[in-house]
């Protein structure tokens, strides 16, 4: 047979096989070693030498070529097979992108801050949201009717327990885990609590019902507010560069001692006063102070030997300044492409 035909012949054939077994049949008839080919290949060991180099490398040619359309058959009919298996899953198909999900920007400042304090020897604590009004209030230093309970506007839960109803609340600050770690704990003690708090409170672009804060306390013979001030300055740093300036201003806090806030220039304006912070050119980041006597000798501190200092930072405040953010509200508001920013 002539060649050229047998290849034309072959590559119809290859386009009838349907399936993995025709094209082996395929295969032995046209490629086997008792194919039209192998045999053509071996007449012509007969001829003279010119005529069998000429002969030779057309035939192999034809060969090389039926091989090729052999292997891309096989391809596309695996490849048909594997795309309608009984699960009728296409895997030809390009995969779908997977989500990549981030930390919430507010979990992140939480780290961040957390990680700061960490780097100081401050353990990280946490403690429960639904609190004592001993606890939240009474314990540091607020009692019953006193007028510092105006600061924290409280939401109160309607709870009575089998020891006469101790009043319960939803946490106005972190602050009382002061009082839960002391009351476990001799000094010296430093730690770190980070948690969400609860305010009943209108919303606006400063103010959330629900927000986050992370207190801090550190107890030992000899501390004084020069402590205090060494360890917020070195994490403002850390936390805002090192160029950041830092202002602290007397406050008042029942359980503190003397009472302190701590603000921050204007990462904004430089200082020079704008929107963000009212114009005044520093924003406040955290309350603090020395812990007052009557808190520590509560849980039964020798006020003799020990002070402290406790700090209560706001965690959506920093978050906001590191960010340039305006309204505080768009932390909760699940919006994808306000969350998407953030690492
Ligand atoms: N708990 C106070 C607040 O929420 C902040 C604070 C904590 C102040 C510790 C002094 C010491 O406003």
């Amino acid at each position: 047979m002539e060649l050229q035909e047998l290849k034309a012949q072959a590559l119809a054939g290859l386009e009838q096989t349907a399936d993995l077994e025709g094209l082996e049949a395929w295969r032995v008839r046209f490629l086997g070693r008792k194919g039209p080919l192998s045999q053509f290949l071996r007449s012509i060991s007969s001829l003279p030498l010119e005529e069998r180099r000429l002969q030779g490398e057309s035939a192999n040619r034809v060969k090389s070529s039926l091989q090729d359309a052999w292997q891309s058959r096989r391809e596309s009919l695996r490849l048909a097979q594997v795309s309608t298996s009984q699960s009728g899953a296409d895997i030809s198909l390009p995969g779908r992108p997977m989500p990549l999900g981030r930390l919430h920007p507010i979990t992140q400042t939480f780290r961040d801050i957390c990680a700061a304090f960490q780097s100081l020897g401050f353990e990280v604590v946490e403690g429960p949201e639904v609190e004592w009004d001993y606890y939240n209030f009474e314990a540091l230093n607020i009692p019953p009717g006193h007028a510092a309970r105006d600061m924290f506007s409280t939401f109160w839960v309607d709870y009575t327990d089998d020891k006469g109803g101790h009043p319960m609340l939803l946490r106005t600050h972190t602050s009382p885990m002061q009082v839960r770690v002391m009351e476990k704990t001799e000094p010296p003690v430093r730690v770190v609590v980070p948690g969400q708090v609860f305010r009943y409170e209108a919303t606006d672009a400063t103010h959330e019902a629900v927000f986050h804060q992370v207190e801090g306390l550190a107890v030992d013979e000899n501390i004084t507010l020069a402590d205090l001030k060494g360890t917020l300055y070195e994490v403002a740093r850390l936390l805002f560069g090192e160029d950041r300036k830092a202002r602290f201003r007397c406050t008042y806090f029942p359980f503190v001692e003397p009472g302190v806030d701590m603000a921050i220039d204007c990462a904004m304006c430089r200082g020079e006063g704008c929107r963000v912070c009212s114009g005044t050119g520093w924003l406040e980041i955290l309350g603090a102070g020395m812990v007052h006597p009557n808190v520590l000798s509560r849980v039964g501190y020798d006020t003799q030997r020990y002070t402290g200092f406790a700090f209560g930072l706001g965690v959506e405040r920093i978050a906001m300044l590191r960010h340039g953010i305006d309204d505080i509200r768009l932390f909760f508001q699940n919006d994808l492409r306000f969350l998407r920013q953030f690492r």
